[in-house]
């Protein structure tokens, strides 16, 4: 297919998936509002429908809970094909029912963006509506998910990070206990190759924890307290620090003088408190688990979020480009989202190795704020090259370039038409 057919399948994909001002990930898989993949297909929804990329962030915030944490799922409406759904999770948080706990804050740049790229001269009237409520989640996040006041961001359950199989986890995982998990019957396997998806195992656990926040009523200070996983995350430790810098320039941008006091305060905080997931044998930033202590010793495609978070100083951005060019003698793409060369690395299982397009569009982003035009390239180029091998795919093999899990699938189409596409990259030039 001719990349101007590619760049009209990926809008048609987004038009599909619509189901009124919201989008579901895919179709019979992900059935349901999930919250960073809204924000990322707002940005595709912006080539060519800025007041549709609107909504989708404002139909998000919708379902903002009273303490203002914004859930990783909004369950508008029943469906039977998804597992766990909103019975398992037994919140009453928000408006909407939901799951239990948050996704990676991508939203506060994702709307700076938006004011930036507008067309309309209304863009800061709606980023004026979502400020307050961002605020408010980016204060629930550092209550509630930095307790210890470290400057880290921790995830509560695998599934927060966004990345749920991800070997970080793997040890903080099996030293939860299996209990309360009623029968069940996975419904993921029966939409995709299981081989592609976590294993049983991991998915007792997964539900385990679900049941512990169930147990503490989901009051997040109590969350916080007693949940049997609780692990600092690189990924949303930067992702929540880049935000904090766009949110920063929205605030200025609108004059909001005692939220940009605030939010000056947060960055400061996150850049000390980044030093701490620095793994000195590696050279890279890793995970801790706050409950052991104890650092993880693989680098992740999340180790190179670093630069998208503004920490390029030295050592880290030479170390990155090593790790970067390591990794590219090793796999025909990037950036797989674990080190082929760590023994947990598997190129087709979920976040153990595939390639992940929205993963690679912030990594660019991060090399091309460092200075690194040429690595920011070669990201594109890959993702380029990934989907008009592999299709929209959910993700993909970074040995083969295989697309993988499910199909037709909006973050994938929305970073093609945002970023990936040839036709963009004319546009920015
Ligand atoms: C999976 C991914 C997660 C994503 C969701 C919907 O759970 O790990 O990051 O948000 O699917 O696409």
């Amino acid at each position: 297919m001719s990349d101007m057919n590619l760049d009209k399948t990926a809008q048609s994909i987004l038009v599909e998936n619509d189901q009124g001002g919201y989008t579901i990930p895919t179709k019979g898989l992900y059935p349901y509002q999930w919250n960073w993949d809204s924000v990322f297909v707002a940005l595709g929804f912006a080539t060519f429908d800025q007041d549709r990329a609107w909504r989708e962030i404002e139909m998000l915030f919708e379902g903002q809970w009273r303490d203002g944490m914004v859930p990783h799922i909004l369950f508008r409406k029943d469906d039977p094909s998804y597992f766990p759904g909103p019975k398992v999770w037994g919140t009453d948080g928000g408006p909407i029912p939901s799951s239990g706990h948050s996704q990676p804050p991508v939203a506060a740049t994702v709307v700076r963006d938006l004011v930036e790229g507008d067309r309309s001269g209304k863009a800061l009237e709606r980023a004026r509506a979502l400020l307050p409520k961002l605020m408010a989640w980016h204060r629930w996040y550092l209550a509630y998910r930095d307790p210890q006041d470290l400057g880290v961001l921790a995830v509560m359950h695998p599934w927060e990070s966004g990345r749920d199989n991800l070997p970080d986890w793997d040890e903080a995982l099996r030293a939860v206990e299996i209990r309360d998990v009623e029968p069940y019957v996975r419904k993921d396997t029966s939409h995709v190759d299981p081989s592609m998806r976590p294993h049983k195992d991991d998915y007792d656990r997964y539900l385990s924890i679900v049941a512990a926040g169930r147990k503490a009523g989901w009051d997040p200070e109590k969350v916080a307290a007693t949940c049997p996983f609780f692990v600092a995350d690189p990924g949303v430790t930067f992702i929540f620090l880049r935000a904090n810098r766009d949110l920063l320039k929205v605030a200025e941008a609108l004059g909001a003088d005692a939220e940009a006091k605030e939010i000056r305060g947060w960055i400061q905080k996150m850049e000390k408190g980044a030093t701490t997931l620095w793994n000195e044998d590696l050279k890279a930033h890793v995970a801790r688990d706050l409950r052991s202590g104890k650092l993880t010793d693989g680098i992740s495609s999340a180790s190179f979020l670093a630069l998208y978070a503004g920490l390029t100083d030295e050592p880290v951005l030479s170390s990155l480009q090593g790790h970067f060019d390591r990794i590219a003698s090793k796999v025909r793409y990037l950036m797989p989202s674990y080190d082929p060369d760590h023994r947990s690395y598997e190129p087709l299982r979920y976040w153990r190795g595939p390639v992940w397009a929205m993963i690679n569009y912030m990594i660019a982003r991060g090399f091309a704020d460092a200075g690194d035009a040429s690595r920011a390239e070669r990201m594109r180029a890959d993702t380029e090259a990934l989907i008009e091998t592999g299709g929209f795919a959910e993700y993909f093999s970074p040995e083969s370039g295989t697309g993988a899990g499910g199909g037709a699938f909006s973050w994938t189409a929305a970073i093609w038409l945002t970023w990936a596409s040839p036709s963009r990259a004319d546009q920015a030039a």
